[in-house]
């Protein structure tokens, strides 16, 4: 007895802590990020931005929608060309948006509510006012000379630019500098240098500062356009791609000498060996692939690179198209489940999935259809990523004339490229002064009209909501463990109106049918069981039993329920 005794107490001692420590350490794998863009969420001393301690008075909000952290986009010092992805200083706050004290408060605010913090590491270029860059221009032979990429120009005149590098935001990625008489080079804006990953002084720096804020308890990064940060030292043009021409009318050309090196996987393990002295620390990797065996190489040989790289290719498909997405959704189930992929349909550079996916819709329909991305994102295997205001329905409000415009790309490529602004509004907390996100009469981006509907308090109210519909996936994703590891298996493939499936593990099979067409369908989903009892539905109540022989699920349908 008492042998039992001493060792049930040395399980308790040791074990239990170790299997506590492990599944907090793996949260990732099956957690619910919700990105943050800090400029818009919420405004606390009415200048009209957002900021630390707005987000920190809404925690209480993410606490119930029910997610399990947060990322926030650019918080660091910054000239704000790109809002944020342009930092001069990396190991502090922006004062427009608090103090290093206001950030702490929120780090430990969070933690309280058990809801983890990611910031947004920008890792390929700083901003030119950044001191590093400031130094590194002044002369070729100060200390920081080669912390960026520099090289002499070409040509008789020597000031031809070395190679037709074309930047990702229009028009070439070098730019003369005359106190150097050399190029830098500029993946982005003329504004954000790109850093001299070769360097190992800047590798130095850059793993400096991310200890700087896991020591502040911070648990990860995303990784800032990280499949960005090598370019070809011979510097080899890249091949033109004859015939197409980008939004701002350059000729296009494939980014084969300046994205996707196999150098970047060197600094993807010492930054995973970075996080890895944190327990439960995580890289997000800002990537868009096209499939899962493109996906794996990211997460290196020993799955000792990024841990979560975002699944852009099912979220950003943009059709209404169940073969496709299903073709993408299997696809993205092969990988093993040490490979975890972060499901993503909505964040702050591309239209909201609300008019992605709404085309020829009114709102009552698109409504509907937020609740089938709501699942489509939630259920399957992986992680998921949220962005603000998608909970709520809210929808891309893009300017309509070039002068409104603030995001730089807009600027340069309007009228065919119009820019971001239109998904970074302010968040639509009520009806009141500007959607109750700011007091300020002139907010940074106008509150779209929609809000006197579309907001978090008329949205509580309404069993209906999409924001209820949210809280109630998540809570289901949370308490039912078949969604954390169950088994996926496509069901009904040749159905080209529902996307069906089964999550299957020692605890049961749950069946996810989700109607992607805009009127009724009824098929036979028996081979999965004989009836379901709901889980979650749009249309039958929880708990009710569901024939799986004939169901029908009716336009925009979701029916979750557990196979009996
Ligand atoms: C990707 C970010 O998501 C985007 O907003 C930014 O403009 C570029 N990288 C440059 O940092």
């Amino acid at each position: 007895m008492i042998k039992r005794l001493l060792v049930l107490s040395l399980f308790f001692a040791f074990a239990l802590p170790v299997l506590a420590q492990t599944t907090d350490a793996d949260w990732w794998r099956h957690a619910v990020i919700y990105e943050i863009y800090p400029r818009s969420f919420g405004d606390s001393n009415g200048d009209g931005l957002g900021d630390l301690n707005g987000i920190t008075e809404h925690l209480d909000y993410l606490k119930e929608l029910g997610v399990d952290g947060i990322w926030i986009s650019p918080c660091f010092p910054s000239p704000q060309v790109d809002f944020g992805y342009d930092v001069s200083d990396y190991t502090a706050i922006a004062p427009e948006y608090g103090t290093m004290a206001d950030f702490d408060r929120l780090m430990a605010e969070a933690k309280k509510r058990n809801i983890r913090v990611l910031l947004d590491f920008v890792v390929n270029h700083s901003s030119d006012k950044h001191p590093w860059f400031i130094e590194s221009a002044s002369s070729r032979t100060n200390p920081k000379a080669d912390w960026y990429v520099w090289k002499d120009g070409i040509g008789a005149d020597k000031k031809q630019v070395p190679t037709n590098w074309i930047s990702l935001f229009g028009h070439s990625a070098w730019e003369w500098d005359s106190k150097r008489n050399q190029f830098y080079y500029h993946m982005f804006a003329k504004e954000q240098p790109d850093l001299n990953w070769r360097n190992p002084e800047v590798q130095k720096a850059m793993y400096g500062a991310m200890r700087f804020w896991m020591d502040k308890g911070v648990s990860g990064f995303r990784l800032d356009a990280v499949d960005t940060l090598f370019e070809d030292p011979n510097l080899h043009d890249d091949p033109i791609l004859p015939g197409k021409k980008n939004a701002y009318g350059d000729q296009d050309v494939e980014h084969k000498y300046t994205q996707d090196l196999p150098e970047t996987h060197d600094v993807y393990r010492a930054m995973r060996h970075v996080t890895n002295q944190y327990p439960g620390g995580v890289l997000v990797g800002e990537v868009y692939f096209d499939t899962a065996a493109q996906m794996a190489t990211i997460y290196g040989k020993n799955n000792d690179e990024i841990n979560l790289p975002m699944a852009t290719q099912l979220g950003f498909t943009n059709k209404r198209d169940v073969s496709e997405i299903r073709r993408k959704l299997d696809d993205l189930m092969t990988l093993p489940a040490t490979q975890t992929a972060l499901m993503v349909f909505d964040n702050h550079d591309n239209a909201r999935s609300w008019d992605r996916y709404g085309n020829g819709l009114n709102d009552a329909q698109r409504a509907q259809f937020a609740k089938v991305v709501a699942a489509t994102l939630l259920t399957p295997r992986g992680s998921a990523l949220m962005y603000y205001g998608q909970e709520i329905g809210m929808k891309t409000t893009t300017p309509t004339r070039r002068e409104e415009v603030k995001d730089p790309i807009g600027r340069t490529g309007w009228p065919k490229e119009k820019g971001r602004d239109g998904e970074r509004t302010p968040m639509q907390w009520s009806n009141a002064k500007d959607a109750g996100f700011s007091s300020s009469d002139h907010p940074w981006l106008p509150v779209p009209p929609t809000f006197k509907q579309v907001n978090v308090a008329a949205e509580d109210k309404d069993p209906n909501s999409v924001l209820n519909f949210y809280r109630a996936m998540l809570k289901l994703r949370r308490e039912n463990p078949v969604f954390r590891d169950g088994d996926y298996k496509g069901v009904n493939e040749n159905n080209s109106n529902v996307l069906a499936f089964t999550r299957t593990s020692p605890q049961g099979t749950v069946l996810v049918v989700l109607n992607y067409s805009d009127k009724a369908q009824t098929a036979d989903y028996s081979q999965s069981g004989k009836e379901a009892r709901t889980l979650l539905s749009t249309f039958s109540k929880s708990d009710g039993a569901q024939k799986l022989n004939a169901l029908t699920v009716p336009a925009f349908g979701v029916f979750i329920g557990q196979v009996q």
